[in-house]
């Protein structure tokens, strides 16, 4: 897809942390498009480098960490630009919504202190019956009484919390957000009730998000498009009902299958765990896992392919070209992968 008219243009963005026993490549070329007023959810297990992508976009990373790549943003190349210009951006036009809104609420300030230190950062000479105005019509639109603009947030319920603090960040309008499990910590009620909040907005803000979660009944409900993510790359993306309907990658497919219903978040159904992003297995990283893996998957990585009747979603496995007929493997590659082989080239 081009690409002018895109929010957030990211190509084979990578992100590492150092540590003793070599870089840990947690982002390892990702590359999509986000377009203005789009929400993309991004799912895969624990430790396959979803909140790195989303901190390595917004330049949130840890002293020891790095990125390389492409990354626009409004057509804006972010990793050549000036820190001091990358930090003015941060301040308004991207911006992060975490998951413990508790320890980003500063419990001696009123909510209408918060608003008004929020956008006086970002636009200096803004007057107060500006700050009111814009303030007071996010609460409405987050679903809190403007009644409550002059409490302390120890006066707020959990799920509360957890909109004052989009509230605070959508009220600068940015172009862009990254929502890192705004809502795990919520109950199933409270974070239902945000998402349709989420969703809604979309019609009414044009802020893109990538909006990060366990969950795929979220995704359902409140993503136009999905990204799946395992060890450090994105293996299947698309329109989210057209994913979850005709999902391509076998990790995506175990990850559906080992949702018993898309109300549900267990994801730790699928036998073993993510590989280390120190020394990833070659080929396809989740062959050691894949219950559909052949001999080459194990040899090449598998290329990016277009669904062959849906543009837009993509997908790397060799598994599925085999199926749709895009690439017609010799017998010797599309053998099943013999498990005891790959002990013994583990141990090699
Ligand atoms: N500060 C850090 N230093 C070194 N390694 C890190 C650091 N933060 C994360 N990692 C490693 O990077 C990899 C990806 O971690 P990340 O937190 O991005 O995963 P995640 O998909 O967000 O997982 P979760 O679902 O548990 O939040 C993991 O192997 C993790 O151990
Ligand atoms: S490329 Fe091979 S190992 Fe990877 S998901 Fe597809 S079938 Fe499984
Ligand atoms: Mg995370």
């Amino acid at each position: 897809m081009s690409t002018s008219e895109s929010t957030l243009e990211v190509r084979d963005l990578r992100v590492w942390y150092g540590s003793e026993q070599g870089s840990v490549r947690a982002v390892d070329g990702v590359s999509f498009d986000l377009r203005p007023g789009e929400i993309l959810g991004l799912v895969g297990e624990s430790g396959c480098g979803k909140s790195t992508l989303g901190r390595g976009l917004l330049g949130l990373l840890p002293p020891g960490a790095a990125r390389d790549g492409e990354l626009r943003f409004r057509g804006e190349d972010l990793l050549s630009l000036p820190r001091k210009r990358q930090n003015a951006l941060r301040g308004g036009d991207l911006g992060m919504i975490f998951q413990e809104p508790l320890t980003r609420l500063n419990p001696l300030m009123r909510i209408s202190e918060h608003f008004t230190e929020a956008l006086r950062t970002h636009q200096p000479g803004i007057r107060k019956a500006e700050i009111e105005r814009r303030s007071l019509e996010m609460l409405r639109t987050m679903g809190i009484p403007p009644t409550r603009f002059r409490a302390y947030p120890h006066e707020f319920s959990g799920g509360m919390r957890q909109r004052l603090l989009i509230a605070l960040t959508l009220v600068l309008e940015p172009a862009f957000v990254v929502a890192d499990e705004p809502t795990t910590a919520l109950d199933v009620l409270v974070e239902a009730q945000i998402i349709r909040i989420l969703h809604d907005l979309r019609q009414a803000v044009d802020t893109s998000m990538l909006l990060i979660t366990h969950n795929l009944g979220i995704i359902a409900e409140a993503c136009d498009r999905v990204a799946v993510m395992y060890a450090g790359r994105i293996v299947e993306i698309g329109d989210a009902r057209e994913v979850f309907r005709d999902p391509q990658h076998s990790y995506t497919r175990e990850l559906l299958r080992s949702t018993i219903s898309l109300s549900t978040t267990g994801l730790e159904f699928i036998d073993g765990a993510p590989p280390s992003l120190i020394d990833p297995p070659p080929g396809c990283r989740f062959h050691p896992r894949c219950p559909d893996a052949m001999a080459i998957c194990a040899d090449r990585l598998p290329p990016q392919r277009q669904h062959p009747a849906a543009a837009e979603h993509l997908f790397s496995c060799w598994a599925a070209e085999q199926r749709d007929g895009t690439v017609h493997l010799d017998p010797s590659e599309a053998a099943p992968l013999e498990r005891e082989e790959l002990a013994v080239a583990d141990e090699a």
